[in-house]
C-alpha cells in the first residue's frame, strides 16, 4: 500500500513534540536510573526527592511518567488494576505568585474524600463527596503542621511541586522545614520538588539539614542512546526509518536537550514527506529540517549569532571558531552542556586546514562571554581552567547553518566534524 504522506505528517505531530511534556511512558526514553531513585523515594518512608536540572532537560517529562511507573511498580502482573493500591498522587505547578500555603491549596483541591476516601481527582455531584480541606475544617492559610496532619492520614501519597524555582525564597524554606517535619515524624507520603537549577544549594533553601531526607535526583542532558531511543519510538510509532547518518547528525546537533530532536526529527519527517522519499528519512533531510528550524527560530536567537561573529576585519575567525565552539558543544556530552577549550582545537584545525593551538582561540572565547558579542558563551570556573557553554542552545544549530549557508564548510565536512 503507497504511503500516505498526509497522514504520516499529522501522525508525526503526536510523536515528535518539541514543545510538550511527555505524559506516557511509551514515548519517555531513557531515565532509566533517574526515575528509580524518585520510585525509590516514593517506597521509602522519610525519603523525598528533589529533580533538578538545565531548562528543557525533560524534568517536567520525568515528573510526569512518577505515576504510571509507581502503579505498575505497585503491581507488575498484566491483569493488575491501573492504580492497584488506591494511591493518590497529585501534581501542581507553582507559578511567582504562589506562596507555600496556595502550592498546598492547589495540591489539596485535588484530592476528593470520597465516603472519606482520599482519592486523587475532583468529582463534581458525586455522592458523599467532600473537599479534603473542608473535612479537616482548615481555611487555606495552611502551614507545616497542618499539612502534616492531613497527608499522614493519606498513606502512600505522593505529592509533586513542578517549576519550584519561581517561588519566593521564604515559601522554599517553609518547603524544607515541611520535609524535615514528614522525615521526623515518619509520615508515609512523599514530596517531589521539580525545578530549573544547576544544584541542588539554589533550589532548596538550607539543604543542608535535610540531605538524608531527599534523594538528590540530578537530569543531566540526556545520552545519545538516550535521544537515539526518541528517534527508534518514532520508528516504530510511525513506520519510518532514519538512516544512521540521519540519525546521528540530528543527536549530534541536539546537544543532549531533547527539545531539538523532537523539532528537528519533525521537521525531517516533514521534509521527507514533502519530497515523496518518505519512509526513509536521509541525512539530506536533516540538513534540509536543520535549515527550516533555525529559520522559524526565534529572531533573538538570530541576533545572538550576529552579534556575535560581527566584525568589520574580513579575515576574522569569529564564524569560523564559534563554528568550532559548536561542534564541541555538540560532542562533548557534558552533564550541562559545558566544553573545555581544548576541546575546540581539533574542530577548529579541520575548519582552518591548519594546527591551532588554544592561544590562537583564547581571547575569542572571552570576547563571546563578554556583553560586547551578546554573551553568546557562559563562562564557568577558574583561570585556567574555564569552561565555556552556549547561553541559548538554539545558537549551536543555527551556527551549523551559518556556517553551511556561508561556504565555512560544505555539509559532508560539517557531517564529518560532527560525527568524528
Ligand atoms: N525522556 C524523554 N523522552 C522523550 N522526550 C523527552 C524526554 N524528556 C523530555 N522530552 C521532550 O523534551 C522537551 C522538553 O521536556 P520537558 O518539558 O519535560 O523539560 P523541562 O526540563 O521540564 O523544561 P522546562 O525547564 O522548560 O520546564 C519536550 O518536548 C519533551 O517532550
Ligand atoms: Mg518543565
Amino acid at each position: 500500500m503507497p504511503l500516505d504522506y498526509e497522514d504520516l505528517v499529522t501522525r508525526a505531530t503526536t510523536v515528535f513534540q518539541p514543545r510538550t511534556p511527555i505524559t506516557t511512558r511509551d514515548l519517555f526514553a531513557g531515565r532509566w536510573n533517574e526515575l528509580m531513585a524518585v520510585v525509590d523515594a516514593v517506597n521509602q518512608i522519610g525519603l523525598h526527592a528533589v529533580i533538578y536540572g538545565e531548562r528543557g532537560v525533560g524534568k517536567t517529562s520525568l515528573a510526569n511518567v512518577v505515576a504510571p511507573t509507581v502503579y505498575a511498580m505497585d503491581d507488575p502482573s498484566p491483569t493488575a488494576p491501573l492504580n492497584p493500591k488506591g494511591r493518590v498522587i497529585v501534581k501542581t505547578v507553582a507559578t511567582t505568585s504562589d506562596t507555600f500555603a496556595s502550592v498546598w491549596v492547589k495540591l489539596f483541591k485535588d484530592i476528593t474524600l470520597i465516603d472519606d476516601r482520599p482519592v486523587a481527582g475532583f468529582f463534581p455531584g458525586q455522592k458523599g463527596r467532600v473537599s479534603l480541606l473542608e473535612a479537616y475544617g482548615l481555611d487555606s492559610n495552611l502551614s507545616v503542621d497542618d499539612i502534616r496532619r492531613v497527608i499522614s492520614n493519606i498513606p502512600n501519597s505522593v505529592f509533586i511541586v513542578d517549576e519550584f524555582d519561581r517561588l519566593q525564597p521564604a515559601s522554599m524554606k517553609e518547603f524544607t522545614d515541611l520535609i524535615k517535619t514528614l522525615s521526623d515524624f515518619s509520615v508515609n507520603s512523599t514530596v517531589v520538588l521539580v525545578g530549573v537549577s544547576d544544584t541542588i544549594a539554589n533550589l532548596v533553601a538550607d539543604h543542608a539539614s535535610i540531605v538524608r531526607a531527599i534523594s538528590q535526583v540530578f537530569l543531566r542532558r540526556m545520552l545519545p542512546i538516550e535521544l537515539r531511543k526518541i528517534l527508534t519510538n518514532a520508528e516504530e510509532k510511525l513506520g519510518i526509518h532514519f538512516t544512521d547518518d540521519a540519525a546521528r547528525l540530528i543527536v549530534h546537533v541536539s546537544q543532549g536537550l531533547p527539545h531539538y530532536t523532537h523539532l528537528i526529527g519533525l521537521h525531517a519527517v516533514r521534509v521527507a514527506a514533502d519530497a515523496y522519499t518518505a519512509p526513509t528519512i536521509s541525512r539530506k533531510d536533516v540538513f534540509v529540517a536543520l535549515d527550516r528550524a533555525t529559520t522559524q527560530a526565534e529572531q533573538s536567537t538570530r541576533n545572538r549569532h550576529s552579534r556575535a561573529i560581527h566584525s568589520s576585519h574580513k579575515d576574522a575567525l569569529y564564524r569560523q571558531i564559534l563554528l568550532a565552539c559548536a561542534v564541541a558543544a555538540a560532542q562533548e556530552q557534558d552533564p550541562l552542556g559545558y566544553f573545555t577549550p581544548s576541546a575546540v582545537i581539533e574542530p577548529l584545525s579541520a575548519i582552518l586546514g591548519r594546527l591551532v593551538e588554544i592561544a590562537t582561540f583564547n581571547s575569542h572565547l572571552s570576547a563571546f562571554s563578554q556583553l560586547e558579542r551578546g554573551n553568546v558563551l557562559e563562562r564557568d570556573g577558574q583561570p585556567r581552567a574555564y569552561r565555556f557553554r552556549f547561553q541559548d542552545p538554539m545558537v549551536v544549530p543555527f551556527t551549523f547553518m551559518d556556517a553551511v549557508a556561508n561556504g565555512i564548510v560544505d555539509e559532508d565536512h560539517l557531517a564529518r566534524l560532527l560525527n568524528d
